[in-house]
């Protein structure tokens, strides 16, 4: 049986054969050579965070507050990572968090496509985002038959919310994503201070552009007249939802419904009463407000409130290590964010797969390593604080 940890063998026996790696192993060289061809605004944009980015560096940091620790006798010679989500049976607990430039990370322009290909090739779900250079429907094309789901930033026109949701199950999206940290853009100095928006410079839009209430709330076409199509997404982007929407989103759809930015377990009870079916623990990667506790800190009270429901996660996971940790703390899957962002820049397809490739083989090195053959062997027993 094959497991992930595989690749470090298929990366050294290619270099018998004379062949060295296209791509980098550690984050920090992964982050640089990214920031080395992106464009200025584009790398700006991903990299940034809200204020001086304390809750983004928080984030990582929180990490390496926690150790694994050791068991021997184990042999765990073959490791399971997979795991049950909503009834679907994936091959590992990760998963492509939503990043909404990512159709501009790729040297083609076209990254959301090319990130459901590396998800199509690695199994490893996407959650597309609302804001797309592709439409949704094209994403979804290249997923073929690994699960994807589709996140919705609400807008304010509720038939177009609706529309959206309906467009994203005709697609085959498994789930939808609703987050609810970002019906606000966040303070975002280094975006301030080269005024770069790309959603104002009608950049990923192509979900309302292509959309037929979108279109129809609009006196010219997007094609006609693109400025009066920008000029009202932004009147009807963000809503302010509150608990009283909840029960009008839960009846969109029937596939699993999942809110994304919540840190309170008095939050996650609510959602659970009102009828989500799973959590998704995440504070945006330190991109809306600054100032926050690192999400890692909050996600064993999430764990705890949500009893049982699954609880995605994400904000700050870089290394195999993270992942390990994350699920340790009771999380059900962990979403990569930043990290394929820098992988597409460099590679495209290829450069993701090696991204998410070398997570996987990390994270399932340390379980061999350290004895913990599954995913449930893994719990907070497996944790201590470092002094
Ligand atoms: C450039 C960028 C764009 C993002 N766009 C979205 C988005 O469209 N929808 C969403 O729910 N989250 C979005 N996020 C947040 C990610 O889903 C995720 O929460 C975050 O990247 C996790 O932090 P990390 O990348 O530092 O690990 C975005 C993040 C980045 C970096």
């Amino acid at each position: 049986m094959s497991q992930f940890g595989d690749y470090q063998q298929e990366i050294y026996l290619n270099g018998l054969g004379g062949v060295q790696p296209s791509f980098p192993f550690t984050h920090a060289e992964l982050e640089s050579a990214a920031e080395a061809v992106l464009p200025r605004s584009v790398w700006s944009y991903v990299a940034g965070g809200a204020g001086d980015e304390f809750t983004q560096r928080a984030n990582v940091r929180a990490f390496e507050r926690w150790g694994l620790v050791p068991r021997m006798f184990v042999g765990a010679a073959q490791r399971d990572l997979s795991v049950d989500l909503f009834g679907l049976r994936m091959p590992s607990p990760l998963f492509l968090a939503p990043i909404g430039v990512i159709g501009l990370c790729a040297q083609d322009g076209h990254g959301d496509v090319a990130t459901a290909r590396a998800s199509e090739l690695t199994g490893v779900p996407m959650v597309a985002s609302t804001l797309s250079v592709d439409p949704m429907e094209r994403v979804a094309e290249e997923l073929v038959d690994t699960p994807g789901f589709f996140q919705l930033y609400t807008p304010t026109d509720k038939d177009l919310a609706e529309n959206l949701v309906r467009r994203a199950e005709l697609a085959g999206f498994r789930g939808i994503v609703v987050t609810l940290d970002t019906w606000i853009t966040g303070w975002r100095p280094r975006d301030l201070s080269t005024s770069n928006f790309p959603q104002l410079r009608g950049h990923c839009l192509a979900n309302y552009t292509a959309d037929p209430v979108f279109r129809a709330l609009l006196a010219r076409s997007p094609e006609e007249d693109p400025g009066a199509a920008i000029l009202h997404w932004t009147q009807l982007f963000g809503n302010p939802l509150t608990w009283d929407d909840l029960p009008w989103l839960r009846s969109l759809t029937a596939l699993p419904l999942i809110v994304k930015g919540i840190c309170h377990p008095e939050d996650v009870r609510r959602a659970k009463d009102l009828g989500v079916d799973g959590i998704y623990c995440s504070n945006h990667g330190g991109r809306q407000a600054n100032g926050g506790l690192p999400a890692l800190d909050v996600l064993p009270e999430v764990v705890a409130a949500a009893d049982g429901m699954p609880v995605l996660f994400d904000s700050g996971v870089r290394t195999g290590a993270d992942v390990i940790k994350a699920l340790a703390l009771g999380a059900t899957a962990v979403g990569i964010g930043r990290p394929y962002a820098y992988g597409l820049a460099l590679g495209g397809v290829d450069g993701v797969v090696h991204v998410l490739r070398s997570l996987l083989a990390e994270a399932d090195l340390i379980m061999a390593v350290d004895g913990y053959p599954t995913l449930a062997d893994l719990t907070a027993e497996a944790l201590r604080r470092v002094s």
